[in-house]
């Protein structure tokens, strides 16, 4: 039904758009539920130790106040699948901002003001937060994030470095990152008769329901999580975090429904973060720009809780032919925060370096920055050798090129000033992994002419929920204002996380699955539905976790111009422009949005955001938005994203590949390269801040 105004690949205004603006949409803590209490976290002060006492007499004398929780009255939990989660639980402190303490209060003000009368002894202990390239502890991860082996190895890389005609070695480092989206990690809890409900901002409440039953030893059954409108999470709320479990536990002390919505400054230590990287790229290649010899070593770090390995060597594995190539990563565990997913975990610090180090090759080479990119281009990856499945990566640099005005670019550095201002352009390359996990999903026809959808995806602001509206709407060959959708709740049809890019495709192939069975029957079926109507039944397991015989990744082009002004320091981005090769774009609104948000945020990378492990405390010096600064809009100047139709056919029912992180993933290192072509300078450390440019 191309002509429907659901239609897949049309511009379709977001279902839940009009909720957003008005106020009707309802967050986690949003939820006035009858009897409610709130609650307020207690973070340690100590880098590393343990709790010796916990003093709450001031904090109950304080009004409203009803309970403080600490590791020896706290509801005695299963040990989670993820340790991170195992608050309240004993006297460790592994890392500055742990939860010590949680108040229960009759208003928010009363739990932190209680929180703050908290009095809490330690016994520290010595703590080591410093991350150098050379840490004798580092060492190779079995697996990095993702499941990506630590080390890959090709050929001699060393030797054949050593003899190409052309060589860079170069260094690069990239500073902790914050997720920091814009409603806190945050949940409503509730106990009923042995019955779990809870409200949480959480990017995929499947899992959150699995992991609160296990803790609290409880059938799932009994667990219902909902996350109706989630105000961003950039892979920090891709599992289950703190909050939610202390709601649950709170909410079963007092016997009373508890809200807690993490502090921002307590965001940076309780909800992962972006480790720092510090990436050594050694490029040998002959004087036609071919590259001969990639090696990408990593050096990254974990916390003593868990290990979590930024998988940032591995675009090595994918971009480039190499004959000869190494990508490795060595992660040293120190007493820090537990880093995790933050939007393109890997691609994101990967590319910023193994991009720099391609713009330092091309001024080696004396060669256009785009063409040597297009002269490494291949058709297999060279790290499996499979072949892509669709690989536009040439298209999208020609085309970007063309929009952005690249020819006839001067190379020479430092050509292009108006008083104070130097001016430079720039371009990188973007991958991300197409990625599909298996998904659940219900399809009903009503007797009143209406479709009714169902699974349980998460809309984190991306508009996956319209999206669905158009897969199933598509499928079913009905116009979109019949179909209706209802996600984000776990007693819905079991679906995957809203991560990885993946959503859209995972929950839309069994949608869409759901959706044609549906059809079918429609089709064949004689006289009017029975009173319950006709409902159809997907669960794509089988199916989407299979294997293939193809690389599947989505390809991109950005293009930077910044300027630099040489008095003040200030770097400013005037243009970016990105183009991308990531399969069907199903609704061009949504896709815009999110490839322009990915690109902003690549932006604040490149300029504005980093934080700083302080050596004394242990923890991060900036953790508000006052100090951790994100872009604003006086920051962020035209900005356009623009696509290459691609037709894949061994990817999904819906021809996706993901963008939900793509448009981050080169920006920062096209950003650093018009800088270097401004002013003649190379940054090799982000942000580039006024006190590093001068
Ligand atoms: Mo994304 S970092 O997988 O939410």
């Amino acid at each position: 039904m191309p002509d429907a105004p659901a239609a897949l690949g049309t511009p379709v205004v977001r279902r839940e758009g009009l909720d957003k603006v008005t106020g009707r949409a309802r967050y986690a803590v949003e939820h006035r539920l009858p009897g409610l209490a709130h609650a307020w976290p207690v973070p340690a002060r100590v880098a590393c130790g343990r709790v010796e006492r916990v003093d709450a007499s001031a904090a109950l004398a304080v009004p409203g106040v009803l309970a403080v929780l600490t590791h020896e009255n706290a509801p005695r939990l299963a040990e989670p699948d993820d340790p991170t989660l195992a608050v309240l639980q004993d006297d460790r402190v592994p890392h500055r901002g742990w939860v010590v303490a949680l108040v229960v209060a009759e208003t928010p003000e009363a739990a932190r003001e209680g929180a703050g009368a908290v009095d809490v002894a330690y016994l520290p202990l010595d703590h080591d937060v410093l991350l150098t390239p050379d840490r004798p502890d580092a060492y190779v991860p079995e697996k990095a994030n993702g499941g990506h082996p630590g080390l890959r190895e090709h050929g001699d890389p060393d030797g054949a470095y050593a003899s190409s005609p052309v060589r860079v070695d170069t260094a690069y480092r990239v500073p902790p990152l914050h997720n920091h989206p814009m409603e806190p990690h945050a949940s409503t809890a509730r106990w009923t008769d042995g019955r779990l409900e809870a409200y949480c901002s959480s990017q995929g409440t499947t899992t959150v329901r699995q992991t609160l039953a296990a803790m609290f030893e409880v059938p799932e059954e009994s667990v219902t999580v909902r996350a109706e409108h989630v105000g961003g999470g950039f892979g920090s709320k891709g599992t289950p975090r703190p909050d939610v479990v202390l709601a649950a536990m709170a909410a079963l002390h007092t016997g009373r429904p508890v809200a807690l919505a993490l502090p921002r400054r307590d965001l940076p230590a309780l909800v992962g973060h972006r480790a720092t990287t510090l990436h050594r790229v050694r490029l040998g290649a002959g004087e036609d720009g071919r590259i001969r010899s990639l090696v990408h070593e990593v050096t990254t770090y974990s916390s003593r809780v868990k290990e979590f390995v930024e998988q940032a060597a591995v675009p090595g594995r994918t971009m480039y032919t190499a004959p000869h190539s190494r990508t490795a990563h060595r992660v040293a565990r120190l007493d820090v925060p537990t880093p995790s997913w933050m939007r393109a975990p890997g691609e994101t610090p990967g590319m910023y370096a193994l991009e720099s180090a391609m713009d330092e090759l091309a001024e080696a080479l004396g060669m256009d920055p785009v063409e040597l990119r297009v002269v490494n281009d291949c058709d297999v990856e060279p790290d499996t050798g499979k072949p892509f499945s669709s690989r536009h990566l040439v298209e999208c640099l020609r085309e970007g090129a063309r929009r952005f005005g690249w020819e006839g670019r001067d190379p020479r550095p430092g050509r292009r000033r108006a008083g104070q201002v130097l001016t430079g352009t720039g371009v990188a390359s973007a991958t991300y992994p197409v990625l599909v996990s298996p998904s659940t999903a219900t399809a009903r026809a009503l007797p009143d002419g209406t479709f009714l959808v169902r699974v349980n995806a998460t809309d984190i602001g991306t508009g996956a929920r319209t999206v669905l509206g158009q897969v199933a709407a598509d499928a079913l060959g009905a116009p979109g204002d019949r179909v209706r959708i209802e996600i984000g709740d776990s007693d819905l049809p079991a679906a995957p996380l809203a991560g990885g890019s993946s959503g859209t495709a995972s929950w839309g192939w069994a949608v869409h699955e759901a959706c044609v069975r549906l059809a079918r029957r429609l089709a064949v079926y004689q006289g009017s539905l029975p009173h319950e109507g006709l409902e159809e039944h997907a669960d794509t397991t089988g199916l989407a976790d299979a294997g293939s015989d193809h690389a599947r990744h989505a390809f991109g082009a950005h293009f930077a111009e910044v300027g630099v002004d040489t008095v003040t320091g200030e770097v400013r981005v005037n243009r970016l422009l990105g183009v991308y090769a990531a399969g069907r774009i199903l609704n061009p609104r949504t896709a815009r949005s999110q490839f322009v948000g990915g690109m902003v945020m690549g932006l604040g990378m490149a300029l504005t955001e980093g934080s700083t492990l302080d050596p004394a405390f242990g923890d991060f010096a900036e953790r508000d938005l006052a100090a951790y600064h994100v872009p604003v809009n006086a920051d962020v100047p035209s900005v356009e994203a623009h696509w290459i139709e691609e037709d894949d056919p061994h990817l999904n029912p819906t021809g996706g590949k993901g963008i939900g992180e793509i448009g981050v993933v080169g920006t920062a290192a096209a950003v650093g390269s018009a800088f270097h072509h401004a002013t003649g300078v190379r940054m090799r450390e982000l942000p580039l801040t006024p006190d590093r440019v001068l």
